[in-house]
């Protein structure tokens, strides 16, 4: 039974914000309006991603790309290696098809729900998230800790992911007509700092005093969960071409799997052992290293084959070995190319 109606929780909450906020460095302070440009960049790299992982890219990417006409304007592969690490590529790509989109009707984001819709890269939750906290809008705002902050509130009993519509609309007669945004931001800081997954904080919980899944005494069962069905493991080999000091790397094709991305050569992943399919060169290949990365949908066993030559094919870029860190690699193929270097990856 819920004890107090929703305006009631958003109030309590808001409170509770206005003391405990996190700092962070998209946020507004000291009455100053939150800058859309960086809202609408945190939140894209936000989904999926802590807020730890997130800091020191939105450093990198607002001292690069300070407003939304010079992200615009940047190098489409300048823009991927800035990203690399964050993962999710196609959200790298979407986000420069985004600024361009936002440059070209004058640099100023749309300031509604659904004109934020229609930019490239932006769905249901980050048209939400900025309507709501770059323009104060009202506006329905759930991610993951929104999601399980709600289904304890609640205590719905239904598992994830068939309870989203209703968390939908619970989030909904909680979330307030003024202020939305910092109600959904307060929201998500109560699910990071205490609403956590494993061991919530009641004892210091500002609406522990309506939360129905604190009333059952267990707290941390919900949100429910639907069993995860087991993810596919994958073989494939990585190759680690080596010539007077340079590696040999390649750009992956612009759609599909860490597409656009620089990449060591591979030849398909899939569910069987690959073997040298795919190799740059045919050459003595040696496996220097093996290991296992996991992905949204799948696990990669992959195999780190090595040789040096001293001829260079001409079928991709020679990096030097030693700047391999401004390469802009995704995480998979940096932590193959560290192990091939014969550092712990
Ligand atoms: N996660 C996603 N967006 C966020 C925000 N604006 N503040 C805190 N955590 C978030």
């Amino acid at each position: 039974m819920l004890v107090d109606s929703g305006s009631d929780t958003a109030t309590t909450l808001l409170a509770w914000y206005d003391r405990h906020a996190r700092r962070l460095p998209w946020r507004a302070t000291g009455g100053v309006a939150a800058d859309p440009y960086r809202v609408w960049l945190s939140e894209v790299m936000l989904q999926q991603t802590t807020v730890a992982a997130v800091k020191s890219y939105f450093a990198k990417f607002t001292q690069a790309w300070p407003t939304v006409d010079a992200l615009a304007a940047a190098e489409e592969a300048e823009v991927m290696s800035a990203w690399a690490g964050l993962g999710y590529y196609a959200r790298a790509r979407n986000l420069i098809a985004c600024a361009r989109a936002v440059s070209a009707r004058g640099g100023r984001f749309p300031d509604t729900e659904s004109a934020l819709r229609a930019l490239p890269g932006i769905g249901r939750y980050t048209a939400a998230a900025v309507a709501a906290i770059a323009f104060d809008r009202r506006a329905v705002v759930v991610d993951a800790n929104v999601e399980r902050v709600v289904a304890r509130l609640f205590a719905i009993e239904q598992p994830l992911p068939a309870a989203r519509p209703a968390i939908d609309r619970l989030t909904d007669t909680i979330t307030p007509a003024l202020r939305a945004g910092d109600f959904a931001q307060a929201m998500m800081d109560l699910g990071a700092t205490i609403c956590t997954p494993r061991a919530p904080a009641c004892a210091i919980c500002p609406l522990s005093d309506r939360c129905a899944a604190r009333a059952t005494g267990a707290p941390a069962v919900y949100p429910r969960k639907a069993p995860k069905a087991a993810k596919p493991v994958w073989s494939g080999t990585m190759f680690w071409l080596e010539s007077d000091g340079a590696v040999l790397l390649v750009r992956r094709p612009a759609s599909g799997l860490l597409g656009g991305m620089r990449a060591l050569p591979t030849g398909p992943w899939g569910d069987d052992d690959p073997g040298l399919m795919g190799a740059p060169v045919e050459a003595a290949w040696q496996e220097v290293a093996t290991g296992r990365h996991v992905f949204t949908h799948f696990a990669l066993d992959y195999r780190v084959m090595a040789v040096r030559s001293t001829a260079r094919s001409n079928t991709g870029e020679w990096w030097p070995i030693a700047a391999i860190d401004d390469a802009g690699l995704p995480t998979v193929f940096a932590r193959a190319a560290r192990l091939a270097m014969g550092e712990a990856a």
